[in-house]
This record gives structure tokens, C-alpha cells and sequence, in this order.
């Protein structure tokens, strides 16, 4: 008998104290619906934000355009609301899918397209040779592969198909780099607020790209290690970075010219001349 009510006790005992857990719902109400619920254009409604994925919900609240409205909310209350608005189990840690299995297989792809344009004057244009295609070739192109950004359902940055990869950034704040012939991934960079820029990859294969919450990077294109990251003078970072092509690594994160506003001021924490 007595050892019954030991093991009652220590059964109920854990549960007390426990703080009831946020109600997603009443979150909604408080903090999100006097917008959401209102009609108003462009502002996702409760039907609309079922459609997204846990993962773009947080990030929204964490880093894009709701991150005022998700600041004062404590993580659980965060975490709520992002399942209640999406009907969808929220799990953080999506596991990389599709990751390519050593050395890029097949030949390397030809013609290349770095950065927003293929030259400084911004002309977009590129050459039959350089594109490794020619006009008459375009109307029979099909597809080979498609790569879906996961949890986003928006893509907006231009890729940059640099030695045979494709680099390019996600709303949702990674920036990957793809084998340009088969899609699969090399690695995936988080810099944690949406990258909108182009990438441009540099000498000495460096990756720089500006994400949305006005920071400017240099990445190691072959193993998408951080070199360094910079503050920009603005609110956002939109216009993709210009490369001269005399500039050394270490040259270019003193000068980074870009295509509005005025060249930011560049203090790297770490400069290294990686190679791919
Ligand atoms: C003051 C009004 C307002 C409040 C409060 C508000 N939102 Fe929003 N929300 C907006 C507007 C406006 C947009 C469209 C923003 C845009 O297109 O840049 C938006 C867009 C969003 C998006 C889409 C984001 C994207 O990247 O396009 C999500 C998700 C979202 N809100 C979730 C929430 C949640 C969850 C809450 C409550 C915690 C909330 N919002 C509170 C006005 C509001």
C-alpha cells in the first residue's frame, strides 16, 4: 500500500509547477490578428498562413518582415503560434537533403554567369561563347533539374554559375552553392536574415553577398566557411556586389563597390585566401 502512494507521488509530483504552455491561439488574437484578420491588401490572411511551412512562419517572426512583431514573444510563445498559425508541427532542424556525394560528377559545365551581371558596365549580356550556348538553342532547352529552397515559397536571388556551381541565396536567409549539372548540394551557408543579393565569387573563390538585415559577407566558396561579415550603412543590402576583377580578396573587403549607395566600410574579423 505504502509503495503505491510513493509511486503516485512521484508521478504527479513533476507535473506540478509546471507552467501551463502558451495557447497559439490566443498569441493570434493578442499579437497578430488585429492585422491578419482585417482584409487588408497583402497582408497574408489565417487561410493564406496556413499554406506556409513552420520554418518560414518563425523565421518571418525571427529575422524577416514580422521580426518587430516576434521580438517580444519568449521562444515557447514564439513556437506556439507559428504551429497554430500553420496547423504544422514546428521542427527547427531541417535536415539537409540531396547533399552531393564527393567530387562533382560528370564533366563541368560550360559558360559562366557571376554575380547580377556578367560585366561591370551592367550589361546582362553574354556571349554566345561564354554561355557555351547559342540563341538557337534556347526555344529547345528542357529541364534537367529543380532544386526547391526548403520551407521557403518565394525565390528571389539570381544565381552566379561560377567553375561548375551554382550559388545562390534563399529568403529564408541560406545561401547555397549547387552542382551546376546534377542540383545536388555542396553546402549551405545561414546567414540568418534573407539574401537577396547575387553572389559574387571573387579570387581566390571567395563568395560576397549582402543579406536583409544590412549585413555584407565574404564566404569560402568551396566550403562555405564564413571569412568574414560587415555591418553595411544601410537598413537592407538589395544591390548584389560588384567585383573588379583587379581586386584580391583582401583588396575587396576594404573596397566593395556596389550598385546603390555608397561603398560600405568593410572591417573583417578574419581575412583568408582560401582556394578552392
Ligand atoms: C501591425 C500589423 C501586423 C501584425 C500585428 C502582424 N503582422 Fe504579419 N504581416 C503584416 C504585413 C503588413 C505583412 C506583409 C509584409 C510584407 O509583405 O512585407 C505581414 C506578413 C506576415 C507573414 C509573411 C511574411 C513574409 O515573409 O512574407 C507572416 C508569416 C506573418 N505576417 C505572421 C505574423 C504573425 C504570426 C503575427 C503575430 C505574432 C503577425 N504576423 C503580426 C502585418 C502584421
Amino acid at each position: 500500500m505504502r509503495s503505491v502512494k510513493l509511486q503516485v507521488a512521484l508521478f504527479v509530483l513533476p507535473c506540478l509547477g509546471r507552467a501551463a504552455a502558451p495557447d497559439g491561439g490566443d498569441i493570434y488574437k493578442a499579437r497578430c490578428a488585429s492585422c491578419h484578420d482585417a482584409g487588408l491588401p497583402r497582408i497574408p490572411t489565417r487561410d493564406a498562413l496556413k499554406t506556409f511551412s513552420a520554418e518560414t512562419v518563425n523565421r518571418a517572426l525571427v529575422s524577416g518582415a514580422m521580426r518587430f512583431q516576434g521580438s517580444d514573444l519568449s521562444l515557447a510563445e514564439r513556437h506556439a503560434v507559428v504551429e497554430f498559425v500553420t496547423a504544422k508541427k514546428f521542427e527547427p532542424e531541417t535536415v539537409p537533403q540531396g547533399m552531393c556525394l564527393g567530387k562533382p560528377a560528370g564533366k563541368p559545365i560550360e559558360g559562366e554567369w557571376n554575380g547580377w551581371s556578367s560585366d561591370l558596365e551592367n550589361s546582362r549580356f553574354q556571349s554566345a561563347d561564354s554561355a557555351g550556348l547559342a540563341p538557337s538553342q534556347v526555344p529547345k532547352l528542357k529541364l534537367k533539374w529543380a532544386f526547391g529552397f526548403p520551407g521557403d515559397f518565394v525565390a528571389f536571388s539570381q544565381p552566379s554559375i561560377v567553375h561548375g556551381k551554382l550559388f545562390v541565396g534563399s529568403a529564408g536567409g541560406k545561401v547555397y552553392a549547387l552542382d551546376a549539372s546534377t542540383g545536388c548540394t555542396y553546402w549551405a551557408f545561414d546567414a540568418g536574415a534573407g539574401v537577396r543579393t547575387a553572389i559574387s565569387i571573387g579570387p581566390g573563390s571567395v563568395a560576397y553577398f549582402g543579406d536583409l538585415q544590412a549585413n555584407v559577407y565574404a564566404v569560402d566558396a568551396a566550403s562555405g566557411a564564413q571569412l568574414w561579415k560587415t555591418a553595411w550603412t544601410t537598413t537592407r543590402a538589395l544591390a548584389s556586389p560588384e567585383l573588379p576583377s583587379c581586386m584580391t580578396e583582401s583588396s575587396m573587403s576594404r573596397y566593395l563597390r556596389t550598385m546603390n549607395g555608397p561603398p560600405p566600410t568593410l572591417v573583417p574579423s578574419a581575412v583568408s585566401s582560401a582556394e578552392a
